[in-house]
């Protein structure tokens, strides 16, 4: 009946179907191999099968000759048994896709088959790239594998090439696909929101697919930070056992998906989220994908995030490793509220307590529309002289005469409505045709697709920059996501919008960066909500939260320190009740949590009390005694603060004669039992280390100054008698 049907009303629109050929386009076979990818002490290793076709055998330690995991591993039948290693909606795969490509006759297949590969040695990054094709619609897809030796990571992208005569539209665009083989699966992920950001979540995946995503636009990593772990076992462990852990560097919309299949297998794509993204390629375009970061190691957490924290240090954050200064920033001191009196006093402060940086942060421009508020003012970046007449040079320079850097805040990609440069160009903000331009913190949002707008927001980094000769660091800040999302400069091709604009924001910092590769850059948004490594490659360190409450930081810090190094995590001692959370806390116990990052303050100096003042002198420079190690220490994370009452943290020499150790207590609960012993790791069990405390006030430890073995302090364990929730202690380790 349904034929009859059919036969009788023809379907409205619908051509005639052409007679359809079944010539089918031939795959010239392959000879198989293998393909190594080789770090130091992890492999990945990929096979050419007989159909030319690319899949991921394995990844993890070396495991010896890679051609026994062919037969048996995968039962026997590798065409269809081991995963492809990029796969393409299309073909015999049904599982997740790293890519889909709707071609102009409207067919959705894509199979791609090995065509060569070639790989490159410089410095100590072996690059191995793997090209396929697919044969019937000419597309080409390049495998980018980035090996980093001694650091143990692997950078995975694709580039995908339209070799036919069509545009082509990409309607999922992945930089990777990761397979991995064990009996368990524990995922351990990221979310927050302001002033929340790393909180860690742990799930055992199960069958079908879990998802990190981001739609947000800007402000990526406010809710899901595009980062995990994976524990390959049910329990977390910071000592042993494998994970693999693993970043993608996208400041944009993400999409990490996680898929276990019916061979228990888990296939892990990552990417670009395709999410209003259809992106089109034009005939000889190529796509570039963002980099994929991937460490394993078989000691645990601890080890990949060492090995993170290594590789950040020599490639993923601008000057990694080197020592940025600690810093009064004007913020939480003094809000919008101030004159050039105001500042120039706090700067006295700074100076006399030891730092080595003033930054001033939000107000200090806008004059028809003044920033005395968050409601006027930005995208207009003139200075106030109302507030600082004699011009920020004068404060910059007088920051110089006492010792100090200077710094000071933009926010280029936002503008307020009460704005001279919201009238002037109402076609630079992102919105929708004839929608509401919704707000967030009363401002709007440059269209970075725009090369005007790009030209624009390097503009005021360029103009900030030439106010004074004496400008160090820059916080640059981007304080809300994309809403109404569009582009007047896109036209009809809106589906470009989303990556146009991170791509746009991208060319800006390299900009900046070929122009001012000395001035520090502080990435901040809103907190930590652009903490990712796409930006980190141009920053020197990120704004780790919004919220300096140290009982919250201690949470904070501790997930950020899972994937990104503490020589880029900024942590400053604020005023009590907190500003944030209202909790008191005492200056020490803020002091010692901040001092595991890099070290700020960020209130009015004045309002501390002399013994405070001198409490705060010693912690300074104090810091400045270990903070190398801070900065360019190996990371052992001893217990967590989600586990209990009390977490301590250490930073390591690479010699191991040298280390720092935090501990916290954040809970204390009875005075009849002992209280807690931290056994360290990371020492040398064989040499004696001298203990010092410091910035003690009423230590009731019994070892200060004493010398105890490694093994002693690994296996025994040390401890600091805490007897009070919310209290602290610092100890700097010395071998003799
Ligand atoms: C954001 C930042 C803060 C501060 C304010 C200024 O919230 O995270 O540190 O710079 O903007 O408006």
């Amino acid at each position: 009946m349904a034929a009859l049907l059919g036969a009788i009303i023809p379907a409205q629109g619908r051509k005639t179907p052409k007679k359809i050929s079944r010539e089918t386009v031939t795959v010239p076979s392959v000879t198989p191999q293998v393909i190594a990818v080789k770090t130091s002490h992890t492999q990945l290793i990929l096979q050419v099968d007989g159909r030319g076709t690319l899949q991921t055998l394995h990844y993890g330690a070396p495991a010896g000759d890679p051609s026994q995991f062919m037969d048996f591993h995968f039962g026997g039948n590798h065409n269809f048994g081991a995963p492809t290693a990029y796969p393409a909606a299309g073909g015999t795969f049904n599982g997740q896709e790293a890519l889909h490509v709707l071609y102009p006759d409207g067919s959705q297949n894509t199979e791609l088959y090995y065509l060569g590969h070639e790989s490159a040695a410089q410095g100590g990054v072996i690059t191995t790239t793997i090209h396929l094709k697919d044969y019937v619609t000419g597309l080409e897809v390049d495998l980018v594998y980035e090996a980093h030796q001694v650091e143990d990571v692997i950078l995975m992208h694709s580039v995908i090439r339209n070799a036919g005569k069509k545009p082509v539209q990409l309607r999922n665009f992945a930089s990777s696909s990761l397979n991995l083989v064990a009996d368990n699966y524990l995922l351990t992920h990221f979310h927050g929101g302001w002033a929340t950001e790393m909180q860690m979540e742990q799930t055992l995946l199960t069958h079908d697919t879990k998802v990190l995503e981001s739609r947000r636009g800007t402000q990526n990593t406010q809710g899901n930070n595009p980062s995990f772990l994976l524990t390959l076992d049910r329990n977390f462990s910071e000592t042993s056992g494998e994970v693999v852990a693993g970043a993608l560097a996208w400041s944009g919309n993400f999409r990490i998906s996680f898929e276990i299949d019916q061979s228990d297998r888990l296939n892990i794509v990552s990417g670009i989220s395709p999410f209003a993204s259809s992106y089109p390629l034009a005939a000889g375009d190529s796509f570039t994908t963002p980099d994929m970061v991937y460490t394993w190691s078989n000691e645990g957490a601890g080890g990949v995030s060492r090995n993170l924290h290594r590789w950040a240090r020599s490639y993923g954050v601008w000057n990694g490793g080197n020592v940025n200064p600690t810093l009064l920033n004007s913020w939480e001191g003094a809000y919008f509220s101030f004159t050039t009196e105001t500042l120039l006093r706090m700067i006295d402060d700074a100076a006399e307590m030891g730092l080595e940086m003033f930054v001033l942060d939000d107000g200090w421009f806008g004059l028809e529309h003044p920033r005395n508020d968050d409601k006027a003012g930005l995208g207009d970046w003139e200075v106030n002289i109302n507030k600082i007449p004699e011009g920020i040079d004068f404060v910059a320079s007088y920051a110089h005469s006492k010792g100090l850097k200077f710094g000071i805040w933009i926010e280029s990609e936002m503008v307020n409505p009460d704005s001279n440069l919201a009238q002037e160009h109402p076609d630079w903000i992102v919105q929708s045709p004839g929608r509401e331009i919704y707000q967030s913190r009363n401002q709007w949002i440059l269209d970075l697709s725009n090369p005007a707008v790009q030209d624009f927001v390097f503009g005021v980094f360029d103009r900030t920059v030439s106010l004074s000769p004496n400008i160090d660091y820059i916080k640059w800040d981007s304080n809300r996501r994309i809403m109404s999302f569009g582009s007047p400069y896109l036209g009809q091709e809106q589906d470009r919008f989303f990556v146009e604009y991170m791509q746009g924001l991208y060319k800006v910092f390299a900009r900046v960066r070929e122009k001012y590769p000395d001035i520090a850059i502080q990435c901040c948004s809103a907190g930590g909500s652009r903490v990712d490594y796409g930006s980190l490659r141009w920053f020197n360190e990120f704004w780790t939260s919004d919220n300096t409450d140290a009982i919250s930081r201690v949470r904070i810090q501790y997930g950020t320190s899972l994937i990104y190094p503490a020589c880029a995590m900024a942590s400053h001692v604020s005023a009590v009740p907190n500003h944030q959370t209202n909790n008191v806390t005492s200056l020490k116990f803020r002091f010692d949590v901040a001092c595991a990052g890099r070290l700020g303050m960020e209130l009015q100096p004045k309002s501390l009390s002399a013994e405070e003042r001198a409490m705060a002198d010693r912690c300074i420079k104090s810091y400045k005694g270990y903070r190398d190690l801070v900065f360019n220490g190996d990371l052992y994370r001893i217990s967590s603060p989600y586990d209990g009452d009390y977490y301590s943290l250490m930073y390591v020499s690479e010699d191991r004669r040298r280390a720092v150790l935090f501990c916290y207590c954040m809970r204390f609960q009875n005075h009849s039992i002992g209280s807690h012993v931290f056994r360290l790791q990371g020492l040398d069990p064989s040499l004696r280390y001298k203990i010092t405390e410091q910035n003690a006030d009423k230590s009731c430890w019994w070892g200060n100054g004493q010398t105890f073995e490694g093994a002693f302090l690994c296996e025994g364990g040390f401890n600091p008698c805490f007897r009070e929730a919310n209290t602290s202690a610092i100890f700097v380790l010395e071998s003799l």
